[in-house]
């Protein structure tokens, strides 16, 4: 269970806080959607959250545990947005051992199974897969790590209509397995899956009802 008591982001840098008294509860095998415009405070909120920027004051614990940065690098397992564009392996395989040399084949194959990718071959060109596939691969990167929380940001961003539609199924079921928090300007897709949500406006986080995220222009496609 993921806990963030008045979490509050204000660096030196900005005239005002970033993140404002943030106050969330996500239980396992929950996901949370943070639905909020460009500049709200989302990808920044991930960054503390998987341990790469220091929060200004608050709390972050896990059950009743405080995190530090480290134990939430270890913990958090985030996704950036378009996550293909820091792909480093020349191959498939190189890409999931990058920093785990010691992985053995039954770890690899177990990952690329639960994000659909059983069938593709380790010796492919991460660049040469198809933008969904790129995004499975990434998440695949980060369920290697075994972390407790997947932290995922934009994650449709710039996949087509049923690119989209197989990601959210894929996030469906890893949410069996795995707590997702899950950020994007975009409700339309996600909120469907979402068992928790919020919306974010300036650093300040409100619960938001599902159905009013998915009203006006924020309609999803219906299915052809
Ligand atoms: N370390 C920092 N110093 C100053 N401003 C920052 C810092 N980190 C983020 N910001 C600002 O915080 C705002 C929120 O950014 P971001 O989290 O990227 O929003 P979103 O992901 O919702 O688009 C932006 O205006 C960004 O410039
Ligand atoms: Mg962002």
């Amino acid at each position: 269970m993921l806990y963030l008591k008045n979490l509050t982001y204000h660096p030196t840098a900005s005239p005002t806080a970033i993140l404002k008294a943030i106050n969330l509860e996500l239980a396992p095998q929950q996901m949370g959607l943070i639905v909020g415009p460009s500049g709200s405070g989302k990808s920044t909120l991930l960054e503390i959250l998987a341990g790469l920027a220091q929060k200004t004051s608050g709390q972050i614990c896990w059950r009743d545990q405080e995190l530090t940065p480290e134990a939430l690098r270890q913990l958090g397992g985030l996704v950036f947005q378009f996550p293909e564009r820091h792909f480093c392996g020349h191959t498939v395989l190189e890409e999931l051992r990058l920093g785990h040399p010691e992985l053995n084949s039954d770890k690899i194959y177990q990952a690329l199974d639960a994000v659909g990718l059983i069938h593709l071959s380790l010796q492919a060109e991460p660049h040469a897969l198809s933008g969904g596939q790129q995004r499975r691969l990434a998440l695949a990167v980060q369920l290697i790590r075994q972390p407790y929380l997947l932290l995922l940001d934009e994650p449709t961003a710039g996949l087509d209509w049923s690119m989209r539609r197989q990601l959210v199924t894929l996030l469906a079921k890893l949410k069996k397995d795995w707590s997702l928090l899950v950020v994007s300007h975009d409700a339309a897709d996600l909120t469907a899956i979402a068992d928790r949500c919020w919306t974010l406006s300036h650093g300040q986080l409100q619960i938001a009802d599902p159905a009013s995220l998915i009203s006006g222009e924020n309609s999803p496609q219906p299915a052809v």
